[in-house]
């Protein structure tokens, strides 16, 4: 392959299986980079026979040789940071010598999470079925030039006027449309010194630290949160995220050139989900749903609302594979569909009006599925860990994913943990 650095993200609708490969992965690396999202992750691993679920720590935090770096595409709550700290501490010794965080983060504040939670109540505003915890409106701060970066709350004298500035726009809104309180500036502007005080010992140039990775010869991981579907440019919109999850944030997020990222592994699940509103075309409206979602355990590791399960759509991924410079696919959660009879693939959408706007677009709400099926398999996939124990319908049902995808997989997950886990790339 030659490549060193690689990029783990998800393809789907997130809640792939990213954490668990980034934490696999993160033997053989330097250091892991989260460079989009926040605290509306929720990436599971299994340390030790011990589940942790991670929101804003990377998914290498375990590994004590490795660092674990926040670039400045993420938006960070500092509140959900050192409580995730305090949670995950006992699991991850010397977690604070390891995790470094770039300074130009935006600030996630206390008016982003209400501006979120009002939006999503009312009935002016379509339901996306956000997180709730004030992604979008930081992101929409960060992009309007008014958002607080961490780097604004070391000094009171830099902070103030822009404080002044956001809050005033936000009390505008709080008072005159949402009709509710204002906040207290004093009150704000000490929270955001505090803010300041915790963070600074994690801050570091993350950017140059991944220079001098790279010119060390070091591996990187990227870590994507959410996945390609709910990428506010490439997905379902508006039924997507506020950052750009898919390969395109990674420079921008981490702070590195587009050419530091060697491969990019795109993992997906051998169904799909979807947690929140939005048009998902393979969704699956009978018992065999819930018989995926309980065998499967879709349940959202950051909200614990119900995920929505369909079948794996090979269309969607297809275009995100081909229009992303994906190399390889990471097939997960194969093990759910044992014991299955037949299993879908959709492979075409069939009305041709619809192309267009699917295709540039995503818009998936009039496409109409068209599929192929696979045989099932008696055999069970779960927790195997080599290849040759894959039952055969399985390999048929890999192969073909492979062919209609137009990549490889290069890793099969089998279960949660790292011992269920092929490695069919070596170098990796
Ligand atoms: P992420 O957000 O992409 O990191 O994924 P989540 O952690 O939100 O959801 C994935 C869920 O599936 C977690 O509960 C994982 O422990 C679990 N998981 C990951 N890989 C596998 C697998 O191959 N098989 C099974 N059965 N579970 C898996
Ligand atoms: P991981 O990294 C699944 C979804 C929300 C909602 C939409 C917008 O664990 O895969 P937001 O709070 O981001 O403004 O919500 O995006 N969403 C996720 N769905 N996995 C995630 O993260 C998600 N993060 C956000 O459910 O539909
Ligand atoms: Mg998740």
């Amino acid at each position: 392959m030659g490549a060193k650095n690689l990029a783990v993200l998800g393809l789907q609708w997130g809640d792939e299986g990213k954490g668990k490969i980034v934490n696999f992965l993160s033997d053989k690396a330097h250091a892991a980079c989260r460079y989009q999202g926040g605290h509306n992750a929720g990436h599971t691993l299994i340390v030790n026979g011990k589940k942790l679920v991670l929101h804003l720590l990377p998914s290498s935090i375990c590994h004590k040789n490795a660092s674990s770096l926040i670039g400045k595409g993420v938006v960070v709550s500092c509140d959900a940071l050192f409580s995730e700290i305090e949670e995950i501490e006992p699991f991850a010794d010397g977690i604070l010598d390891r995790l470094k965080i770039s300074p130009a983060c935006t600030l996630i504040q206390p008016y982003h999470i209400l501006v979120d939670q009002l939006k999503e109540k009312s009935n002016s505003f379509t339901t996306i079925g956000t997180t709730l915890r004030g992604i979008g409106p930081a992101y929409e701060d960060k992009v309007a030039r008014r958002a607080i970066r961490i780097v604004d709350t070391l000094s009171e004298s830099k902070l103030t006027p822009k404080l002044e500035e956001t809050l005033s726009y936000y009390n505008f809104q709080f008072k005159n449309y949402f009709g509710v309180d204002e906040l207290d500036f004093n009150e704000t502007k000490d929270r955001n010194l505090e803010y300041g005080e915790k963070l600074k010992p994690l801050l570091a140039d993350v950017s140059g630290t991944i220079l001098k990775l790279n010119n060390e010869n070091k591996r990187i991981l990227f870590e994507g949160a959410q996945g390609a579907l709910l990428d506010v440019d490439q997905g379902t919109y508006p039924f997507v995220t506020s950052s750009n999850c898919s390969p395109a944030g990674i420079a921008s997020g981490a702070g590195c050139g587009p050419l530091d990222v060697g491969y990019i592994l795109g993992v997906v699940k051998a169904y799909v989900t979807r947690v929140g509103e939005g048009p998902m075309p393979t969704e699956i409206h009978d018992d065999l749903s819930v018989e995926i979602a309980t065998k499967g355990g879709e349940v959202g590791a950051t909200t614990g609302r119900p995920r929505r399960c369909g079948w794996f759509d090979a269309v969607t991924v297809k275009r995100i594979v081909q229009s992303n410079s994906v190399s390889a696919l990471c097939l997960t959660k194969i093990d759910v569909l044992d014991g299955m009879e037949s299993i879908k693939i959709c492979t075409d959408y069939n009305q041709d009006a619809a192309k267009l706007a699917f295709a540039e677009c995503m818009e998936l709400d009039d496409v109409e599925p068209s599929y192929i099926e696979c045989a099932g398999w008696t055999e069970p996939c779960a927790g195997v860990n080599s290849y040759e124990e894959i039952p055969e319908n399985a390999k048929i049902f890999i192969k073909k994913i492979e062919e209609v995808c137009g990549v490889p997989v290069d890793i099969i997950s089998t279960g949660p943990d790292d011992a269920s886990t092929i490695l069919m790339n070596p170098d990796l």
